[in-house]
């Protein structure tokens, strides 16, 4: 990575503001759902922790859009750093305001402590200087370790930056290294599945991905706008119908880029997105009307399943189906299965895909899942992350 991280600067006794992302999925009763993203950021922290340094930790949770919502508090993330780090990690009761400013002020080395949601504050997102001048105040270096928010251009992601020594956690480095050497120095041959609702979403996704992959196979919803641009009929399934001009573009592309482009050759259909509602398998090209394409089919599954087969790089992001439903869940655990199977270098790339992978109890088995959604489209898609240019160079 050409970024300094936290091993390439003096970090001994310092004062240290860590952003991280512990966006994480809260039950209704507010406890925490998955704790992968407070996980994954401990190296880090640990690694400031035999620095002796004064760790100030901040994140956002949820989208509170500048208000101080109570049910977004840091509150949970607090009690879980605490019990995962065996120390009490203190919440402030603000962001930036006296309570915050006094605890950070009398943080001790070796101490640790959390800032209430930075969303919270108004000028987080329009990455106000003034806001960013206040998280640097409390501390004498930033660290940014927050790769799932690293497409954020924000006050605590990228605008502290300006103010303070600004160095990348272990996370980000992790991230970098299995996210970037999957995308541009794969061992081939090297297929990327790629699922989702949309190929609007994803447009800039599959361009980026014909010009590394030897084979892009094409899941979930987005199908259903390739078979209407080759002239099926889809019935009720989710169709973009101003893009089927993309589709077709995208088809085209691949020809020319001699990528080998796969789309399912079978479906299954359901009446309705429901746990029990009736399904059957059908050809692509003979979706009924009144059905609605919820899944890849047995023979899709089986023909992209041989392929993963021969693959020594695979990048993962979108499921093919509906996973959250048992009968609509089977193409997406079948991907995961033979991707715990296979020996290859296998990267997930965060958001429903890393979910579903979880779901189906195989995320131990893949190389790398990242914790980024939004972020690790982006990276894929080769854009540049403001929360990663803004550190320092090495
Ligand atoms: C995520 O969950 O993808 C990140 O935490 C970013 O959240 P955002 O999309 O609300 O900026």
């Amino acid at each position: 990575m050409d970024k300094k991280t936290v091993r390439d600067i003096d970090l001994k006794g310092k004062k240290v503001i860590e952003r991280c992302d512990f966006n994480v999925p809260l039950l209704d009763d507010g406890t925490i759902r998955d704790n992968t993203r407070i996980v994954a950021a401990l190296p880090t922290i640990k690694y400031l922790l035999e620095q002796n340094c004064s760790i100030i930790l901040c994140s956002h949770l949820g989208r509170p859009k500048g208000q101080v919502v109570p049910e977004l508090s840091m509150a949970p993330v607090a009690k879980e750093l605490t019990r995962l780090l065996g120390q009490e990690v203190k919440l402030a009761k603000d962001v930036v305001g006296e309570d915050a400013m006094r605890l950070a002020s009398e943080l001790k080395p070796g101490e640790v402590m959390l800032l209430e949601n930075v969303r919270f504050e108004p000028g987080e997102e329009k990455n106000d200087p003034e806001l960013a001048e206040k998280f640097a105040s409390m501390a004498e270096v930033f660290v940014n370790d927050a790769f799932g928010t690293a497409h954020r251009a924000h006050a605590s992601t990228a605008g502290i930056a300006d103010y303070l020594p600004a160095v990348a956690g272990f996370l980000i480095e992790k991230e970098l290294k299995f996210l970037g050497d999957a995308i541009n120095n794969p061992k081939r041959p090297f297929v990327a599945i790629l699922g989702g609702k949309k190929v609007s979403d994803k447009i800039g996704v599959i361009d980026s991905l014909l010009e590394k992959v030897d084979t892009l196979m094409i899941g979930g919803a987005m199908a259903y706008t390739f078979f209407k641009s080759m002239g099926y009929s889809v019935g009720n399934s989710i169709c973009e119908e101003d893009k089927l001009d993309l589709a077709q573009s995208l088809i085209e592309k691949a020809k020319n880029k001699g990528v080998k482009l796969m789309l399912p050759v079978d479906t299954r259909v359901g009446k309705e997105v429901s746990e029990d509602t009736e399904s059957k398998v059908v050809s692509y090209k003979e979706i009924p009307d009144g059905w609605e394409g919820l899944d890849i089919g047995s023979e899709t599954i089986k023909m992209y399943t041989d392929e993963l087969r021969k693959a020594a790089t695979v990048l993962w992001n979108g499921p093919v189906g509906i996973f959250e439903i048992e009968q609509f869940a089977v193409g997406t655990n079948e991907i995961a299965k033979t991707l715990s199977e296979i020996d290859a270098v296998t990267v997930i790339g965060g958001g429903d895909s890393a979910a579903a992978v979880k779901k189906a109890g195989l995320a131990d088995k893949m190389t790398h899942i990242s914790t980024g959604g939004g972020a690790s489209l982006e990276f894929i898609e080769g854009k540049k992350l403001p929360g990663i240019e803004c550190l320092m160079d090495k």
